[in-house]
């Protein structure tokens, strides 16, 4: 079974207990990394607590979720082996698994409801990479994070 680990900022609080429970409760083990209240605080601090987790191994995939989820992936898409989609539509959710190996899910709680909000989560966590065609874009990616990319 995949390991998750799931943050948020203040925006976000509610969603994240709301999500982390639906994924324990199919049978996800998931490390919540924070933040713990509505006291005002700074998503890049819960990003690069979760994107460390993911690219240490302790995490397969990152859930990550703020006001609109775009600071969260900024933040997440910084990190080295992170690939992170902000996502609204389910059909996304799921594609950027497929064909971008994504690992990092970000939404916000201020524009996705809480029902749309689970179906992003388990259209992301049920797909997975399909490699073939996929790769050599994914390997570019790569590229341009290391500097050595080349047309
Ligand atoms: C916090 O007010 C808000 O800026 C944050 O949750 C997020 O939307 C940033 O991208």
């Amino acid at each position: 079974m995949k390991k998750l680990v799931i943050g948020c900022d203040h925006a976000a609080v509610e969603m994240k207990n709301t999500v982390r429970e639906h994924l324990i409760s199919r049978g996800f083990e998931v490390e919540d990394v924070g933040t713990y209240t509505t006291d005002s605080c700074n998503y890049p601090v819960f990003a690069h607590r979760a994107c460390l987790k993911v690219q240490n191994g302790e995490a397969d995939m990152g859930i990550l979720i703020c006001g609109t989820g775009i600071g969260m992936s900024l933040v997440a898409n910084k990190h080295r082996g992170i690939r992170a989609a902000c996502c609204s539509d389910t059909f996304s959710a799921r594609l950027t698994r497929q064909h971008n190996d994504a690992n990092v899910l970000c939404f916000g709680a201020r524009v996705v409801g809480i029902g749309l909000a689970l179906d992003l989560v388990d259209n992301f966590v049920d797909a997975n990479y399909e490699g073939g065609k996929h790769a050599a874009r994914v390997d570019m990616i790569t590229a341009v994070e290391n500097g050595t990319f080349t047309e």
